[in-house]
């Protein structure tokens, strides 16, 4: 599988994520904001009338906003006319499932510019109806009727990952630990703290003493939310919105001195149902999605130098990086313990924070992990640049697994 035709990223934008501070704020005002920071970050500047087609990734945004038709939406609301528009959805990689859209629409040789992205807008529902929004995402017919929802689903696969590699929650907690220290770097990110910032603040309010993160993780305030898997396993609720500006080979200088290209992508598929799978510690979709991807980029594993990956709870990060071949079977865990996915370490995994940290309004991830990988590519990431980046991947899961796409990128 290879591409027609070259594609590159020429300007990228996102709002911050919140689950507090959208309030009152539409999606398609919040898709409006990423975009407009998007063509602002176009570095020779870009007129509108280039845009040819939109594409938008957003999960529920029926269940959420009583809004369909989201296509022709938000291309009226960016200000671009008339250009074909429509939304993709694909669970949590409903944004990815634009980009590759765009990709494809280029690549064919029909359009030269677009414009992808995606947006959640979720904190207008109190968190049982979030959880029964986002449970649509698994099987209508055999898992919501019995009660499952993604925290438990995730919890019945950390459960089995333990059993399976001896690890234990304790040392699982390096992944949101490592997390958070990101995601205080990011000035994109929800939760702009250390997981250690959370403890003594909590610790002065209660006149409690954490003796350290670890410590703070193992108390009551932070609560089993399924078990093993408490709040600070979890991704929250969020609020936000991503986009991006794709163009062809031919057109991308008018655009750009930088372009980063989109080198390689896969999206792969798997049973919706947990209960049809006959493995939890590896999820299918993310390993073809992945040799997909690498192949049609070219690269290997070891080459990919920043990667952001699908931590919609802290396990999956954990199979993420196996399953992408960064590290061995059961050893992702120990190699977060190690500090060797850390911003310094030999392969930084979610230097924005990740979903954890970041937030995760569904339809935006997707497109908000290429807006990382485009800044860290081009030095542009801050305090939380990884020196001398040239390959990043983003890797965006649907559901527990059922969708996956890996995407490639290079500078
Ligand atoms: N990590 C750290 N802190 C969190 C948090 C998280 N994941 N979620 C909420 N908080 C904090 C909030 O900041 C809030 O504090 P504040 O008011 O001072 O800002 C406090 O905890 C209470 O927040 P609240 O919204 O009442 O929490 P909740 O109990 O209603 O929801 C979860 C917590 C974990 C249940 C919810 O975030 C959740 O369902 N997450 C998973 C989402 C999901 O499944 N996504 C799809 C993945 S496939």
């Amino acid at each position: 599988m290879s591409l027609k035709r070259r594609v590159f990223v020429v300007g990228a934008g996102m709002t911050r994520f919140h689950h507090k501070m959208h309030s009152g704020k539409s999606g398609r005002e919040l898709f409006v904001e990423a975009a407009l920071e998007a063509f602002s970050n176009v570095d020779k500047g870009i007129d509108r009338k280039d845009v040819e087609g939109v594409f938008t990734g957003y999960f529920t945004p029926t269940y959420y906003e009583h809004q369909g038709h989201i296509g022709p939406l938000v291309v009226d609301w960016a200000g671009l006319d008339n250009v074909m528009g429509w939304r993709t959805e694909s669970a949590c990689a409903s944004s990815s499932a634009a980009l590759i859209t765009g990709v494809l629409a280029i690549a064919s040789g029909l359009f030269d510019v677009v414009m992808v992205g995606g947006v959640e807008k979720m904190t207008e529902l109190p968190t049982e109806k979030v959880t029964d929004a986002l449970s649509v995402a698994a099987d209508d017919d055999y898992e919501i009727p019995a009660g499952v929802t993604f925290p438990g689903q995730f919890a019945l696969i950390a459960q089995v990952y333990f059993k399976k590699y001896g690890v234990s929650w304790e040392q699982l907690q390096s992944i949101p630990i490592k997390n958070h220290r990101n995601g205080k770097l990011n000035p994109k990110a929800q939760f702009q703290e250390e997981i250690i910032d959370r403890a003594r603040k909590i610790g002065r309010e209660r006149g409690l003493n954490f003796r350290d993160e670890l410590d703070f993780l193992k108390s009551d305030y932070n609560r089993v939310v399924a078990w093993p898997l408490r709040l600070f396993d979890c991704s929250p609720i969020s609020d936000g919105a991503s986009a991006t500006i794709l163009a062809s080979d031919e057109k991308c200088r008018d655009f750009t001195d930088t372009p980063i290209e989109v080198a390689g992508f896969g999206f792969a598929t798997d049973t919706i149902s947990l209960h049809d799978r006959t493995n939890y510690t590896s999820f299918k979709a993310s390993v073809e999605a992945g040799k997909q991807a690498y192949k049609m980029a070219g690269v290997k594993p070891r080459d990919i130098d920043i990667a952001e990956v699908h931590d919609c709870f802290s396990i999956a990060e954990a199979i993420a990086i196996e399953d992408l071949g960064f590290f061995n079977r059961g050893e992702g865990v120990k190699a977060s313990e190690e500090g060797r996915t850390a911003i310094k370490g030999e392969k930084p995994v979610n230097t924005s924070g990740g979903l954890k940290c970041k937030g995760h309004p569904v339809g935006a991830t997707g497109t908000a992990m290429v807006y990382e990988v485009w800044k860290q590519l081009r030095g542009e990431a801050g305090p939380r640049q990884v020196q001398n980046a040239e390959t990043g991947l983003t890797h965006n899961l649907g559901g527990s697994g059922a969708s996956c796409s890996v995407i490639i990128f290079k500078r």
